[in-house]
């Protein structure tokens, strides 16, 4: 197989990863679990950057579930604030690379200071044509459904539509995400098996990708054995990591 013959084609057009291991990462280094989440933010830039050189079109990445409120107040308060430092200090970096940002979830929870960052950076990206990097932030995917569902119930109240005009596709039109292509890949890391809540809709055929890596050493190198299992799991050229790499490389 030439490098030549192959395309980002062969890749998946949308990846979806749950960054999991964060806490236990930390643990095994005698710290607390915070520090666990602020190296994770580095893994968040370097996951962002490669996907960005391998051409994909869209990442989205579970930052934090809907569920996750239950965590102790310490630790929700930091990732908050985490959350908040790292839209100041890559607003501009996504920008000037072209990339868009968005926040996918019900951020009407989060405080009014995180909200207007959230605002800012979408509305600073919002007109970028590259990579879209979604970060989802108290996000569910039953909640995703939930809320597509009242959407089109509120246009059948209106007489806008009957229920017998209900369709799959008239459903996924009101899902977060709706313009873009359905997950091809999700990854989760740190061993678990499970989706979390993550999106559940979106994830209809995706490929399931688990690995051992806890999030803050997840990097270049466990993005591309990612896409090189997916790229052979899909039989099309069962290319090598070095080969996807050549691929980065040229772009
Ligand atoms: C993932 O790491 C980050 C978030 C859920 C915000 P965890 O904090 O879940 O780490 P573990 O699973 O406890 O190791
Ligand atoms: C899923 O991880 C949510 C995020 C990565 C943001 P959790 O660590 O919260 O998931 P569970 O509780 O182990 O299922
Ligand atoms: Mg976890």
């Amino acid at each position: 197989m030439q490098i030549s013959q192959l395309s980002s084609d062969v890749l998946p057009q949308h990846v979806a990863i749950i960054m999991d291991g964060n806490g236990r990462w930390a643990k095994a280094r005698g710290k607390p679990r915070v520090f666990g989440h602020k190296n994770g933010v580095k893994a968040v830039r370097k996951t962002i950057t490669t996907a960005a050189q391998l051409g994909i079109q869209a990442v989205t990445l579970f930052a934090f579930s809907s569920e996750n409120w239950r965590r102790p107040e310490d630790e929700v308060g930091v990732l908050m604030e985490l959350f908040i430092t790292a839209l100041s200090t890559e607003a501009k970096k996504l920008h000037k690379n072209n990339l868009r940002l968005r926040v996918i979830g019900d951020t009407s929870r989060f405080n009014s200071r995180l909200q207007d960052k959230i605002a800012q950076t979408e509305m600073l990206t919002a007109q970028n044509t590259g990579m879209v990097v979604n970060i989802a932030a108290n996000y569910g995917g039953q909640w995703d459904i939930t809320q597509a569902a009242r959407q089109v119930a509120e246009r059948v109240a209106a007489g806008e539509l009957t229920p017998a005009d209900i369709t799959e596709s008239t459903l996924a039109q009101y899902l977060t995400m709706s313009d873009l292509p359905n997950v091809d890949l999700l990854i989760r890391t740190s061993g678990e098996c499970r989706i979390s809540n993550f999106m559940l809709w979106q994830l209809a055929y995706a490929e399931l990708y688990f690995t051992p890596t806890f999030w803050p050493d997840f990097n270049e190198e466990s993005l591309i054995e990612a896409m090189t299992w997916f790229v052979n799991r899909e039989r099309r050229f069962g290319c090598t990591g070095e080969q996807i790499k050549a691929m980065m490389d040229k772009r």
